[in-house]
């Protein structure tokens, strides 16, 4: 059955973790969605581990919409969220509706994502009021990574601690459907998800939270540029791969591959003439 942000809201209620991994296209969405994953989000990581950029900051709505489409085409049940990339939503109110109106017509997922608290409010409200399901992000939002001074926990201080609660409460009251914990201390996670209504899902933000989420190159060993603490590795599939090109590449100078039965056969009569044809 379709999950729905009401799904995500039984899940908190049910004390039921949420899980949530990003994907970026067809082939990885329906293997996640095959395996039972609740959402799946189209992370403007994809600018990172997909596009190879140094941040998610030069990632356009376009590329949202790509990758994307062709995550929708691959799933089947879970819940797919995209976010909206720097500077689609922070400039106007108008231009942030119009473009998670864009990003939901085009791709077919069912909710957008936004990073920030109070400042973003207006926006999420209005973009609510258009009946599109809005998740928030708080804590390490990776768009200002520039703002922070580099990819650093926050909320550690009283004053930090007690804005990200301030933020997570707006954003409940804009009407998001969930929200987003990076990087933030677990004691703290764990108090902002008592406090809300909505489900929490962290990245780096302890058990407490209501679900989990991880980039998916990272719980595989597939992106080595970065790596957080947070990360979990489930499998160790970067190295595999890399293995089996290391083999592809010398059975080819081998001439070991392609075998008999990787070939098509003809027959022999049909080359004969055509040799003779051709090569007297
Ligand atoms: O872009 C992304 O992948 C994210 C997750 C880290 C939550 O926002």
């Amino acid at each position: 059955m379709k999950n729905t942000v009401a799904t995500l809201q039984q899940q908190k209620e049910s004390a039921d973790k949420i899980t949530m991994l990003t994907a970026y296209d067809y082939s990885t969405a329906r293997l996640m969605d095959s395996s039972g994953i609740d959402a799946i989000l189209v992370g403007d990581s994809l600018g990172m581990v997909m596009l190879g950029y140094e941040s998610t900051i030069p990632v356009t709505v376009e590329d949202m919409i790509h990758h994307g489409k062709a995550v929708v085409r691959g799933v089947k049940n879970a819940l797919v969220v995209v976010d909206m990339p720097f500077l689609s939503y922070q400039v106007s109110v108008e231009k942030a509706v119009e473009n998670a109106g864009r990003i939901m017509k085009e791709t077919g997922a069912q909710a957008i994502k936004l990073e920030g608290g109070r400042e973003v409010v207006a926006q999420a409200k209005a973009i609510v009021s258009a009946s599109v399901p809005v998740m928030g992000h708080l804590g390490l939002t990776p768009q200002s990574v520039n703002a922070f001074g580099g990819y650093k926990v926050q909320g550690k201080s009283f004053d930090q601690a007690e804005k990200l609660i301030d933020d997570a409460l707006a954003l409940q009251d804009a009407g998001v459907f969930a929200i987003v914990l990076e990087c933030v201390p677990a004691a703290l996670a764990e108090l902002v998800s008592s406090l809300i209504a909505i489900p929490t899902i962290g990245i780096g933000a302890g058990a407490g939270c209501d679900g989990q989420v991880l980039v998916y190159q990272d719980m595989l060993a597939l992106y080595s540029d970065i790596t957080p603490k947070f990360v979990k590795q489930f499998g160790d599939i970067g190295p595999a791969i890399k293995h089996a090109f290391e083999d592809y590449i010398s059975e080819t100078k081998q001439g070991s591959f392609p075998g008999v039965e990787h070939s098509y056969a003809i027959d022999e009569s049909i080359i004969k003439q055509l040799s003779q044809k051709y090569e007297g």
